[in-house]
């Protein structure tokens, strides 16, 4: 497919895709087959065994042209046999449909080689307005200025630009300028498809670096293990290449990554060729003495003051506390503070998990106490009431405890998107459900999870219910601990010893770690008698 240069991005009636089967792919193959659509890929479709395999270990096609990251498209395997397939939005909306020209499994996983033709433009995904394709931002340039021969210095980030970066890039931009005059800067947003992230917080810098600069709103798959966080993620070699393709793409003659501390050497990046300059800008440092940035050669050392790092800004952010004015200008600040709002305000959900009788629901309710006393609104999803509402009639299977988990996850992922806090007390003894809950909550909020760790035997011993004498006598089938497994999280935020500590002292523990955390006033809020 890569040799053929028949891109299909141009809609074509969609009579003819009678009885293709709709497939979803997953974010990753999204990415790609917008990047495809768009034009910002130089090939029209994703990638045979041979041409990923080639990428992987050589970083070039097979014709020789260097290409960083393989572009392919996984499917289930029921769908393996199809010569065609229509591709949709994860609501079902038909995007392009592919022919498909091979079929190729590794490690078990089975994916689709061809060409993919637009069948209508998308509407998925935010910003979609900004989501201009390569060919209109060249084409508009050519309007603007009738040339194109001119430097464009693209800037390719998925975080906020913070003074720093602006000052980076407004010296590149004047390096590469002509008479005096600065190069054009477009700035390019990784955002994710379906989540704005903090692009809104780097749009907020439109205004600090115009009038020769646009914005254009993009997302680059996540192929080199670029970890997603809150702010952003790791960058690999392989991915600032892959931008650099995509800058090149939008007409840009060099690239500025910004990555923070988070991006690979630019050497390692310029060795896989890609096809404009990447810039390694000179370091910037702010010089408390003069209350200026200026390039670290210039600054006393003494007076120099670290950056903030992402970790620094997202800990800033969760106190409620403003980021100082030397570090960001007021309107990124501003739009940082209302996409991430200081814990108090923010959604949270607790997830207490252990096994049955380890005192999880007493613990919770104490907690959900202590937060009520706290001034802020709280939710009680206990797993012996969950059982009796929203999950009446599920058995203690494998299947059913997943689904139960799922359901508590989803309630618990709507209270955290308005605000609320949700306390959940299942015994969810599965790695795989919690974390799906983690997945599901983090989407709008923070997650907290809360090892009940009492142990078997103490929870046995003291077997409340009489259900333990039950499980092992054989008339409770699947029971946690006797008949059915119990992993012990790894991921906790907190664990509880209960053995040798009374309820009360649990409660406490964990009201200090909110408090901490920040998700709770300092001092708690006396009701005024009068
Ligand atoms: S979970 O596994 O799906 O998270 P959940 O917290 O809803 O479990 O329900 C656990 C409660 O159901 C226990 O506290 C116990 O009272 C009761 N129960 C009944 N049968 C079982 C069983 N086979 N395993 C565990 N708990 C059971």
């Amino acid at each position: 497919m890569v040799s053929a240069h028949s891109r299909g991005n141009e809609p074509v009636e969609d009579t003819d895709r009678g009885g293709a089967p709709a497939f979803a792919p997953d974010p990753d193959g999204l990415a790609h087959l917008e990047l495809i659509l768009s034009g910002a890929y130089p090939f029209p479709g994703f990638m045979t065994r041979e041409e990923a395999e080639a990428v992987t270990d050589r970083g070039r096609l097979p014709d020789g042209r260097p290409w960083p990251v393989p572009v392919t498209l996984e499917v289930p395997g029921d769908l393996a046999g199809e010569r065609r397939l229509t591709l949709t939005d994860p609501e079902g909306a038909p995007l392009a449909e592919l022919s498909v020209r091979e079929h190729w499994e590794r490690a078990g996983a089975h994916h689709l080689a061809g060409d993919v033709t637009m069948l209508r433009p998308a509407m998925h995904g935010v910003l979609r307005e900004l989501r201009a394709t390569p060919a209109e931002v060249r084409a508009q340039r050519e309007l603007d200025h009738q040339v194109v021969d001119r430097p464009l210095l693209a800037v390719f980030t998925d975080r906020p630009l913070h003074h720093r970066a602006l000052h980076q890039v407004r010296a590149e931009a004047e390096a590469l300028g002509h008479g005096g005059e600065r190069a054009e800067v477009l700035v390019i947003v990784d955002a994710p498809l379906h989540d704005e992230g903090v692009s809104p917080a780097i749009l907020a810098a439109e205004p600090l670096l115009s009038p020769r600069a646009s914005f254009v709103v993009v997302t680059l798959p996540r192929t080199g293990g670029r970890a997603c966080g809150s702010i952003g993620g790791v960058w690999s070699e392989r991915d600032t290449a892959l931008a650099a393709h995509v800058a090149a793409a939008y007409g840009a003659t060099h690239m500025l990554a910004e990555t923070g501390s988070r991006g690979p050497e630019i050497e390692r990046v310029m060795a896989l060729r890609p096809p404009l300059t990447v810039l390694d800008p000179e370091p910037w440092r702010y010089d408390s003495g003069e209350a200026l940035w200026k390039p670290f050669t210039h600054v006393d050392p003494r007076q120099a003051v670290p950056e903030l790092s992402d970790a620094d800004v997202e800990t800033e952010l969760a106190h409620g506390r403003e980021l100082p004015a030397w570090f960001t200008p007021a309107r990124v600040g501003a739009e940082l503070a209302r996409l991430r709002p200081a814990r108090t305000e923010r959604g949270i959900t607790l997830l207490f998990t252990g096994l049955s009788g380890s005192g999880k629901s007493t613990i919770a309710r104490g907690v959900c106490d202590g937060i009520r006393r706290a001034g802020r609104t709280v939710s009680l999803l206990d797993g012996d009431l969950v059982r009796r509402m929203l999950s009446k009639g599920l058995t203690f299977s494998r299947q059913d405890r997943e689904l139960n988990i799922r359901r508590i996850g989803y309630v618990a992922s709507e209270i955290t998107r308005h605000g609320g806090v949700a306390v959940c007390a299942p015994i969810a003894p599965y790695a795989t459900g919690r974390e799906e809950v983690r997945a599901m909550v983090e989407e709008f909020g923070d997650f907290f999870l809360v090892h009940v760790a009492t142990p078997l035997r103490v929870c046995e011993s003291r077997d409340r219910k009489g259900l333990y004498a039950k499980a092992r006598a054989g008339e409770i089938p699947e029971f946690t601990g006797i008949s059915d497994p119990y992993e012990e999280p790894t991921d906790a935020d907190l664990v509880l010893d209960t053995v040798d500590t009374d309820p009360a002292e649990s409660v406490a523990e964990v009201m200090a770690a909110l408090r901490e955390g920040g998700w709770l006033p300092e001092a708690e809020q006396h009701v005024s008698e009068d």
